[in-house]
């Protein structure tokens, strides 16, 4: 039997390694069409004219969509480009669709297409920006929040830490490109989409295309990686759609790596201002967190990165702020850990500079600053063992034998240093539905309109299944990524398994009861008569707890009743308010690197990390979050940047040569557990969550690990070896 907590391998492994996997891309209904986009060239504007002749005689070519004969659609948005209007906001921004036979003649015929502009002012200066930058909201919480007296705790301070830290652009890059197949039957529609929210499709098409949202079908069977890209709705979704409408033909439009940077969202750039004060004994007396992020001048993005200051340590006097500052560049979104993993990066050098100057071991530091509860409201969070991620981890990574001295660790060329930090991420869910159905052939299938974007959602709806009808996963088939499932939310946010999994877990229960009640009613069945609480399921079979002989598998009592299937659904709702209830993970990050001294060159020799994210469904998936996660933040520590030209608003570096991002070879020794704590009171599997906890705090660990190693200190990220020599 598969319980939850296995190891289970992932159940559609053997699909993605045959290349049995179906994704977006790869459906071809029949008279398919291809679409290439035509981009932007310049940042701010308006088209005013589009030749189209040359790319309209170009072989193959089925139509050239442009502003200025794209069909209206009923509701527009103005935050993506729907060929709706003439306006240009950002370099790379879709105005135009070029339908073909074969991806080749569209993406040549596009090529052929010569846009004319009236150009305008561009904003593009961040720091200028700052005099006119304002204040936002994320996910319904303020971008500002202040609690005692930032200024009296600071006049109170023995010692003061008063730096600026910086963290650029970044794209997201999954391995599959954004990609969407769309067909009209009449007005329905139907999306193959790489997209983290089929239900978030669904309902954007409705209302762009104004139709019932019943008359829109999106299935997403596999999603290569989102990391949050695939999270919004941007605008080639809707393109696709528009243009299946006006050439009355399904089309297929995939995005080329390049055109991934600017209309499907990035992280946007931080320019972060911490203050600590502290006593000679290392408690902190206040906290000022205020950050600056880059929106579009199209829609508000906020990157909280000021909220984990909330959170994570004990202190009277705590302000944070968040503004915007709106540029010529597209919007930015959610990015793996989004506010957190860069928040967490300025917060976490911070307090390393403060153990440094009070002379004091980091890790002490923080434990002398050991929230018990929220800091803001004083509650207690739902659950909290960070200590022990602390102990467990140093432990592993031998943290009591570092040298507070930096320099102290020299080998040959080489510069060794260790660091570490607090690691964090909010715990939240929605409500989400499941069904589950016990079929006449002895199979259960488990379904939900959730989607699969690599974290292992299809293994983790068969174990959750499996674990409460007592079952081997290998009889469970899991469905989802469609549509007519029952409805899910977005993955996103590390909230799939905490909102799914109590879905599952209760219809699985609500199947297996009426599989009971329907035995014990059943004249031929051998529980026949008995309280239906004194029946089991278990290993398939129906049996009377106290004679285990009376027994029957469920396939042949389903056969013998008409042989259909017995089937529940349920629908559950978060057990808290976030708002209300502090739910956070935690974790402890350890981190050594080596410098070369000649070079400037840093590698990440080993990283310790130790979770406490609640109950782990599968520690296979799980430990690959963490090593992704971890690696995501090695990445964020030194390598990963979008170079924006300033002047005309372009990236210099769209495509995945120049785009740095680690390789195998990059990445040393990784060591990551979770405690595995459950934590009932988010949700009925104990779950928490645990996505994007790995790059947060890590891009710290790595900083302050360099500093220990050179006795610099760089707030720049990324760390490249230009700031180390
Ligand atoms: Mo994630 S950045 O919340 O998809």
């Amino acid at each position: 039997m598969t319980r939850i907590g296995d190891s289970l391998p992932r159940v559609d492994g053997r699909a993605k390694i045959t290349g049995a996997a179906k994704y977006s891309a790869e459906f071809r209904p029949p008279h398919l069409a291809c679409a290439s986009l035509v981009m932007s060239t310049v940042p701010s504007g308006r088209v005013s004219r589009m030749e189209t002749a040359e790319a309209e005689r170009a072989p193959g070519v089925v139509a050239v969509i442009t502003p200025f004969n794209a069909i209206k659609l009923p509701a527009p948005e103005r935050r993506i480009s729907l060929l709706q209007h003439r306006e240009v906001f950002y370099q790379n921004q879709p105005i135009a669709v070029v339908v073909a036979e074969t991806i080749e003649q569209s993406k040549y015929a596009a090529s052929l297409v010569r846009p004319h502009y009236q150009t305008a002012p561009a904003r593009l200066d961040f720091l200028a920006g700052f005099q006119t930058s304002y204040p936002s909201e994320h996910n319904g919480e303020p971008g500002d929040q202040s609690w005692g007296d930032v200024d009296t705790g600071l006049a109170s301070a023995a010692l003061k830490i008063d730096a600026v830290y910086t963290t650029p652009i970044q794209h997201h890059n999954p391995m599959e490109p954004h990609a969407t197949v769309a067909f009209w039957n009449g007005d329905r529609v139907t999306f193959y989409d790489a997209t983290q929210h089929i239900s978030g499709v669904r309902e954007k098409a409705a209302k762009i295309f104004g139709i019932p949202k019943e008359n829109v079908h999106v299935i997403s069977l596999f999603t290569g990686g989102g990391f949050g890209c695939k999270g919004q709705v941007w605008s080639h979704t809707m393109l696709a759609a528009l243009a299946a409408k006006q050439v009355k033909r399904p089309v297929k439009l995939v995005l080329e790596r390049p055109q991934m940077f600017g209309p499907v969202g990035a992280r946007p750039m931080t320019y972060q201002h911490v203050v600590l004060g502290a006593t000679r004994e290392g408690k902190l007396t206040a906290i000022r967190h205020e950050v600056h992020s880059n929106t579009s001048v199209i829609e508000d993005y906020l990157e909280s990165a000021a909220f984990p200051t909330r959170v994570m340590y004990s202190c009277p006097n705590i302000s944070t702020q968040s503004r915007l500052v709106p540029l010529n560049l597209g919007t930015p979104t959610y990015m793996r850990a989004p506010g957190v993993a860069t928040g967490t990066y300025a917060i976490e050098v911070a307090m390393d500079e403060l153990a440094f100057a009070l002379k004091m071991d980091p890790l002490a530091l923080r434990l002398q600053n050991y929230a018990e509860a929220d800091p803001h409201s004083g509650k207690p969070f739902t659950e909290k063992n960070l200590r022990e991620c602390y102990q467990r981890a140093a432990a592993a990574f031998g943290w009591s034998k570092r040298n507070h001295e930096p320099r102290s660790m020299i080998r040959g060329n080489e510069l060794i240093g260790w660091g570490m930090a607090t690691e964090t991420y909010p715990g939240k869910n929605l409500p989400a539905a499941a069904l589950v159905r016990l079929q006449p052939d002895g199979r259960v299938l488990v379904a939900s309109g959730t989607q699969e974007i690599g974290t292992g959602n299809y293994t983790i709806l068969t174990e959750v299944a499996a674990d409460v009808l007592r079952l081997p996963a290998s009889v469970i088939d899991a469905r989802l990524g469609d549509t007519n499932l029952p409805p899910a939310p977005i993955s996103a946010g590390s909230m799939s398994t905490a909102s799914v999994a109590p879905a599952v877990k209760a219809a699985a229960e609500a199947a297996r009861d009426k599989l009971i009640a329907l035995a014990v009613s059943d004249r031929s069945s051998p529980v026949y008569g008995a309280p239906a609480t004194d029946v089991d399921f278990s290993d398939g079979k129906v049996a009377l707890k106290s004679d285990r002989s009376r027994s029957q598998d469920f396939g042949s009592i389903l056969k013998r009743n008409r042989n259909e299937p017995v089937e529940a659904s349920a629908v559950t709702e978060p057990l808290i308010d976030p708002l209300q209830t502090p739910c956070h993970s935690f974790g402890a990050v350890f981190a050594e690197v080596s410098v070369d001294r000649g070079l400037g060159m840093t590698r990440v020799n080993r990283v310790v990390a130790v979770y406490d994210v609640g109950r782990i469904v599968n520690q296979q998936t799980a430990r690959s979050q963490f090593i992704g996660g971890i690696v995501w933040g090695i990445s964020l520590a030194l390598y990963e940047e979008t170079e924006v030209d300033w002047r005309y608003g372009r990236i210099a570096n769209a495509n995945l040569a120049e785009y740095h991002v680690p390789v195998n070879a990059d990445i040393g020794e990784i060591d990551a557990s979770a405690l595995d704590i459950p934590d009932f009171k988010l949700d009925s599997v104990g779950a928490r969550g645990l996505g994007e906890i790995g790059i947060t705090g890590t891009g710290a660990a790595i900083s302050n690990a360099i500093f220990h190693a050179t006795g610099k200190r760089v707030r720049d990220l990324p760390i490249t070896p230009d700031k180390l020599l």
